[in-house]
């Protein structure tokens, strides 16, 4: 199973009211074959940007803190989502591999209208994935 989408989504609406929008970089990986960076809005949450495109990350829960297969890495950006919320540090500690970059993707939210993030779904996410769509 692999997902391929765009590269990358236009900006040209945001350029054109001068508006700054944010963008999401999910890195390549053995289900997404490019990097693909999407266009997101302050409030929203990884998952649910990563979702609106069809971009490969669990959901076992439902975005509720409490399964930890939206597991993810921000390896840049990571000034521009909410702060680590008590929830969510617990259900990370339900996560595999844990690092300083670990979020859960259901939780953190963009905060700042021109946050750029980049994002490493974690091996956890992507295998929830699969079982979640296993056809
Ligand atoms: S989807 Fe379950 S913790 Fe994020």
């Amino acid at each position: 199973m692999g997902v391929s989408g765009p590269v990358s989504t236009s900006r040209c609406d945001a350029e054109r009211t001068g508006a700054s929008v944010a963008s999401v970089t999910f890195k390549a990986n053995r289900l997404l074959k490019r990097d693909t960076t999407v266009e997101a809005r302050s409030g929203e949450s990884l998952q649910a940007v990563a979702m609106r495109r069809g971009l490969p990350i669990g959901d076992a829960c439902g975005g509720n803190a409490a399964c930890s297969t939206c597991h993810c890495y921000v390896i840049e950006g990571d000034d521009g989502l909410s702060e680590l919320a008590e929830s969510e540090d617990l259900a990370l500690d339900k996560a595999r591999q844990v690092r300083m970059e670990s979020r859960l993707a259901c939780q953190a939210r963009i905060t700042k209208r021109d946050a750029d993030l980049v994002v490493v779904v974690s091996d956890e996410g992507l295998l929830a994935f699969e079982r979640e769509h296993a056809e």
